[in-house]
């Protein structure tokens, strides 16, 4: 749905985006098991009514969700998971499998041959398809693999644990894999300890979520400090190509910081010399 200005002061002055957003906090802080659980779009982002949330104006939320929550203003209670779980992982952040198959094989040609168990962290793993994808990958090759995968919503790492997606009822579960968890965290601050094998971190480098030099200085340092001997980090994105230049300055601080990097900025493969 295109929305325009003058559409969003009609919807703005019938009823407040603002309004509408803060009445969702306050169900989802009865209907969650954590406030914390409250998707992120949902914060209140100033003081003043005008500035309180993310959307300018009712029209524009409903163009964030599936057309289904088009103009629906009253909803029930059975509605609720759906809508948040929509809100914590909307369709553009686009996490169907299938869309690294290049990095898949380089993921099995690489770990083929590795002494021992093989150890995968998926930074910024949405709902988990990918993280899926890959450990079975690794599993495919005969070998033992433990996956964790880590992302900055609650609602998404519940989803990606339990399979379970109450906005995409039509999708089948995905199939159960052994030694896969999934943890909700910050990328630039993982609440994890240990050395993984491989690193994946697709689709959060240089897009809307990580794109400052202050972040890329902290997520590379918690690669350097994960990574375990002879590891490698594979970063790849399927972003339009207005974040090229994002993606070439993470590049070029991944250098400067000692990181040997390979492949394009799309599709990096990163290694520290020594180790
Ligand atoms: C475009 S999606 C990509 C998901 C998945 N890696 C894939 O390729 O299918 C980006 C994901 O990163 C998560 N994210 C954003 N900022 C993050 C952060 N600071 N730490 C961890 N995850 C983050 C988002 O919640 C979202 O699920």
């Amino acid at each position: 749905m295109p929305v325009d200005a003058e559409w969003r002061l009609v919807y703005e002055s019938y009823l407040p985006v603002a309004e509408f957003v803060a009445s969702l906090r306050r169900l989802g802080r009865l209907v969650l098991p954590h406030s914390s659980w409250i998707p992120a779009v949902l914060a209140e982002t100033g003081r003043h009514l005008a500035s309180r949330c993310v959307f300018p104006s009712l029209p524009d939320l409903w163009s964030y969700l599936p057309p289904v929550w088009e103009d629906r203003v009253t909803l029930t209670v059975e509605e609720l998971p759906a809508l948040f779980a929509a809100l914590a992982d909307p369709s553009r952040f686009g996490t169907a499998a299938g869309r690294y198959p290049d990095q898949l094989a380089r993921l099995r040609e690489w770990t083929a041959d590795w002494p021992g168990e093989r150890t995968l962290l998926d930074v910024g793993c949405g709902t988990g398809e990918g993280t899926r994808e890959a450990l079975a990958a690794l599993l495919g090759t005969g070998c033992k693999v433990r996956a964790v995968g880590v992302t900055r919503e609650p609602l998404e790492a519940w989803m990606a644990a339990n399979g379970c997606f109450p906005h995409r009822p039509a999708e089948p579960l995905p199939p159960v894999l052994p030694g896969l968890h999934f943890l909700a965290g910050d990328a630039t601050a993982l609440p994890l300890h240990g050395s993984f094998s491989v690193i994946l971190c697709n689709g959060l480098i240089g897009g809307q979520f990580l794109r400052t030099d202050a972040a890329f200085h902290s997520l590379l340092s918690e690669f350097a400090r994960l990574l375990g001997p002879g590891g490698v980090v594979l970063a790849g994105c399927r972003f339009h190509a207005g974040r090229e230049a994002a993606l070439a300055r993470f590049r070029e601080l991944a250098e400067t910081a000692g990181w040997g990097v390979a492949g394009e900025c799309r599709d990096l493969v990163l290694r520290l010399p020594n180790r």
